[in-house]
């Protein structure tokens, strides 16, 4: 296997999270289960994207299309995302990440909500690393939001219509001062982006794996970033003029 090198890692990179229920299956496990597993797995992909020195770390823990499915597997969800929050501090501090939250957060349940804003509070001073979880999120509303958002600014004459960019719409999304994903990587051999960061993801690289979530470990991951620094990124131009204009 090639080397990862140091000086070429992505600065963002973004999982979506998936095949914790069919990992539970294999294993005649409740689906619960598999989610519980997979936590082993954000542990282990955060602490080594730490000691990468990635700086910034988005997961998909939860769609906005998540809501859909069965209340007993929904409460768990949350019941779990506010027991990792909870748990995760001490070394959030240990390890100055910095958490960040993505998403339509007014729709979880009060107590996870009110725990979620309490860990990014006491985080935000942290500089090791940020770590972002989309939780009720979805790309399309995300956008349409940022529409809104546009059109009340234009409304109070805060800024005119020739100032909208793609610069200017970007600070209107959800990850207003967070860098496009670099890399993002989809666990489970399903081959689309299930509403994930549409936005940002115009020139991001993908990377798709069978491995399922809670079987994802460090390999998996180092397999993954390696992949990524073989690719050529062109961003629409050849290379040659690209190192050009640089
Ligand atoms: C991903 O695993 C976790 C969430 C979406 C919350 P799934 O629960 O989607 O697992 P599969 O896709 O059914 O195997
Ligand atoms: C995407 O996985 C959402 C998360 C990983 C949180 P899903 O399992 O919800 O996506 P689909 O339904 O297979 O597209
Ligand atoms: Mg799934």
């Amino acid at each position: 296997m090639d080397k990862l090198i140091k000086e070429k890692l992505p600065r963002h990179v973004a999982i979506i999270m998936d095949g914790n229920g069919r990992w539970a299956e294999k294993k005649n496990l409740t689906r619960i289960q598999g989610h519980i597993k997979g936590i082993e797995s954000v542990r282990n992909i955060v602490t080594f994207c730490r000691e990468l020195e990635i700086p910034f770390l988005t997961l998909y823990a939860f769609s906005e299309e998540n809501w859909g499915r069965p209340k007993e597997e929904v409460s768990a969800l949350m019941e779990l995302l506010k027991r990792y929050l909870i748990e995760e501090l001490e070394e959030m501090d240990k390890y100055q990440i910095k958490l960040k939250a993505i998403g339509e957060l007014s729709r979880l349940p009060l107590d996870v909500y009110e725990t979620l804003i309490d860990i990014i509070e006491k985080t935000k001073d942290h500089r090791g690393m940020t770590l972002v979880l989309a939780l009720s999120y979805g790309g399309r509303s995300e956008i349409i939001n940022a529409v809104k958002k546009i059109i009340k600014s234009l409304s109070k004459r805060d800024i005119n219509i020739d100032e909208i960019t793609p610069e200017l719409f970007s600070h209107f999304l959800y990850t207003n001062d967070i860098p496009d994903p670099d890399l993002l990587i989809r666990t489970s051999g399903e081959l689309r982006i299930s509403n994930f960061l549409l936005w940002q993801s115009a020139y991001t690289e993908f990377y798709f794996t069978k491995t399922l979530w809670p079987d994802f470990d460090k390999e998996e991951f180092l397999k993954a970033l390696i992949d990524y620094q073989s690719r050529e990124r062109r961003f629409g131009l050849t290379m040659p003029s690209r190192k050009l204009n640089q």
